[in-house]
C-alpha cells in the first residue's frame, strides 16, 4: 500500500544551481519557507489500516465551513444589521443582486449541510470508538465545535429579520428565561433589552460574524492539532494507543476520497441552491399575534421536546435533562475508558447513543404530525406559506427616505425625539402608521402631522382618539407625561 511520498528532508542540501526550471523556483521557496517539510507534515500523516470513505466527514466539515465563510463574506457586503434595514438588504440580495439568491441559498443550505455532516462525523467517531486512547481533549474540542455550530445556526436564523426569523428567535430567547435565577438576565443579554429590535439584531450579527467564527477557528485549529498529535485511530480492530496495522499515508488516497466527498457536497449544495432557492418571508411585524414560528428542521426535536414541559416542571425538561445528556456526551471518553472499540462489544455506549438518536428522530416526526393534525395550526401554517410565496414573487421594493435616513437623523439630532421613536415602535404605532410614520393602508401618514396639529391637540387626540381613529382600530394612548412628551417630540420631528 506504499505510495510515492514527498521526501521528509528539506532541500538545503541540494544546490539551487542543480535544480532546473520550475523545480528551481520550488527550491528557492523551500529554502526560505520550508514548504517541503510543511507538505510532509500535512500529507504524510500515517493512517493505520489505510484510507477509507468512513474518514471523510471531518474534512467535509472543514470544507463546508470554509464555504460558509466565503459565502458569508459576500452576504456581509450587502447586509445591514438593523431592524429598519436588515430585511430590505436581504430582499435586495435575494431579488436584485446577480446570483444573490444562489449565494444566499448556498449559505442557508450550507448550515443544514454542516449539521448533517456533523451528525455523520459524530456517529462515525462514536461507533468506531475513535475517542478512545488518550483522545479525551480531542473529543472535548469537538464537542465545543458542535456547540459553536449550533450557536451559528441560532444566531444566523434571526438575521434576515422576516416573520419566521423574528418569531422563532423570540421563542428561542424566551426559552433562556426559564433558566433559574439568571434566566431573565440571560434573555435580556441576548436581546439587548426587554424586546427584540435593532440591539438584538446587532448582538446576533456580532456573534454570528465575529465572536463565534473566531472561536470556531481557534477550536478547529486545536481539534486538528490534537487529532494529529494522537494520530488517526484507524479501523475498529485497531489498538487506539499503539497502532499495529500497516499504515497508509494520508496522501494520495485519503486526500482523493476527502476531495471526492467535498465534490459531492458542492454538487448537492449547488443543485439545492439552484433549484430550490432559500425563501425570505415578509418583514418581521412584532404587532402580529397569529404568527406560528417553526424552527429549522434540526431544531424541531428540541422544539417538540419543550412542548412537554411547562410550569414548575419546565426546569427539568429545559435545563436538567439536557444538562445531564450534555455532560454524559462531553464526558464520554472519561467515562468509557476501555480500549475495546468494536461497537457490538460496547452495548451500553452504543445503545445509549442509538436511543438518543432515535428519540431525536421521533420528536422531529411528532412535531410534524402535531402540525398536520391540528386544523387551526395547519391552516395558519398554510397561510404563512402563501404569504412567503407571495413575498418571494413580488418585485424588490426599496426603502422610502422617510423610514430610513430621516429616522436615523432624528436619533442624532434630538434625544427626546429619539426616545419617542422607541416608544412609537414599542407601542406598535408603526404597525399601522409604518416605520417612521410613512403610513400604511391601516393608518394615516404621520409625516407632517406636527404642522397640522399643535402639541396640545396632538396630545388630546392621542389620549382620546377621534371617532375616525377609533374606527381604524387605534386605541387611546396611555403614557406617563414625560413619555408622552417624547412621543410628541418624535411626531413633530417627522417632516
Ligand atoms: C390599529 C391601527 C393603529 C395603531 C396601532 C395606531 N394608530 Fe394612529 N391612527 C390610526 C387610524 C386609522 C387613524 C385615523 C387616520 C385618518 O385620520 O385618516 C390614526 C390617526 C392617528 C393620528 C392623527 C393623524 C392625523 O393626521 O390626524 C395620530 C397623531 C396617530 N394616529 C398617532 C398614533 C400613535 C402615536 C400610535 C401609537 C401609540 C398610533 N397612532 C397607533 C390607526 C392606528
Amino acid at each position: 500500500m506504499d505510495s510515492p511520498t514527498i521526501p521528509p528532508t528539506n532541500s538545503d542540501d541540494v544546490p539551487v544551481t542543480e535544480a532546473r526550471g520550475r523545480n528551481r523556483v520550488f527550491v528557492w521557496f523551500d529554502r526560505r519557507a520550508g514548504i517541503n517539510s510543511l507538505l510532509h507534515e500535512a500529507l504524510d500523516e500515517p493512517i493505520p489500516g489505510g484510507a477509507r470513505w468512513a474518514y471523510v466527514f471531518g474534512s467535509g466539515l472543514l470544507f463546508v465551513f470554509l464555504s460558509q465563510v466565503i459565502t458569508g463574506v459576500f452576504l456581509a457586503l450587502y447586509y445591514v444589521p438593523s431592524a429598519d434595514h436588515a430585511h430590505t438588504t436581504v430582499a435586495y440580495i435575494t431579488k436584485e443582486v446577480t446570483a444573490g439568491a444562489f449565494l444566499r441559498s448556498l449559505h442557508s443550505y450550507g448550515s443544514s449541510a454542516i449539521i448533517v455532516v456533523l451528525l455523520l462525523h459524530i456517529a462515525q467517531t462514536f461507533l468506531y470508538g475513535s475517542y478512545k486512547g488518550r483522545r479525551e481533549l480531542l473529543w472535548v474540542a469537538g464537542c465545543v465545535l458542535f456547540a459553536l455550530m449550533i450557536g451559528m445556526a441560532f444566531t444566523g436564523y434571526l438575521l434576515p429579520w422576516d416573520q419566521k426569523a423574528y418569531f422563532a428567535t423570540a421563542v428561542g430567547t424566551n426559552i433562556a428565561s426559564e433558566v433559574p435565577l439568571v434566566g431573565e438576565w440571560l434573555k435580556r443579554l441576548m436581546r439587548g433589552g426587554a424586546d427584540m429590535g435593532t440591539l438584538t439584531l446587532s448582538r446576533f450579527f456580532v456573534a454570528h460574524v465575529f465572536m463565534i467564527p473566531a472561536a470556531i477557528f481557534a477550536f478547529v485549529a486545536a481539534h486538528i492539532y490534537l487529532f494529529r498529535k494522537a494520530g488517526a485511530a484507524g479501523p475498529i480492530s485497531e489498538d487506539p494507543v499503539s497502532p499495529r496495522q500497516k499504515a497508509e499515508r494520508f496522501y494520495p488516497r485519503q486526500v482523493t476520497m476527502d476531495m471526492g466527498f467535498a465534490l459531492l457536497l458542492i454538487a448537492a449544495l449547488g443543485l439545492f441552491a439552484y433549484f430550490v432557492p432559500a425563501e425570505l418571508g415578509p418583514k418581521a411585524n412584532p404587532a402580529e399575534t397569529q404568527y406560528l414560528p417553526r424552527p429549522e428542521w434540526y431544531y424541531l426535536p428540541v422544539f417538540q421536546w419543550l412542548k412537554y414541559w411547562s410550569g414548575p416542571l419546565a426546569v427539568i425538561g429545559i435545563l436538567a435533562i439536557p444538562t445531564v445528556i450534555a455532560v454524559l456526551f462531553v464526558g464520554l471518553p472519561f467515562i468509557d475508558r476501555g480500549l475495546e472499540r468494536r461497537p457490538w462489544k460496547r452495548p451500553v455506549a452504543v445503545g445509549a447513543f442509538t436511543l438518543v438518536f432515535l428519540a431525536l428522530v421521533l420528536l422531529g416526526a411528532l412535531s410534524r404530525r402535531d402540525d398536520r393534525r391540528n386544523p387551526g395550526v395547519a391552516a395558519q401554517l398554510a397561510k404563512q406559506r402563501e404569504e412567503t410565496e407571495a413575498f418571494m414573487r413580488a418585485p424588490f421594493e426599496p426603502e422610502t427616505a422617510g423610514s430610513s435616513l430621516a429616522a436615523a437623523n432624528v436619533a442624532l439630532a434630538d434625544p427626546l425625539a429619539a426616545r419617542g421613536k422607541t416608544i412609537f415602535e414599542t407601542k406598535s404605532c408603526n404597525a399601522c402608521h409604518g416605520d417612521g410614520g410613512v403610513g400604511t393602508p391601516a393608518g394615516a401618514k404621520l409625516i407632517g402631522v406636527g404642522a397640522k396639529l399643535p402639541p396640545d391637540k396632538l396630545e388630546a387626540v392621542l389620549r382620546q382618539p377621534t371617532e375616525k381613529m377609533a374606527a381604524g382600530g387605534m386605541t387611546s394612548v396611555k403614557l406617563k407625561d414625560e413619555e408622552m412628551k417624547a412621543l410628541i417630540a418624535y411626531l413633530n420631528s417627522l417632516k
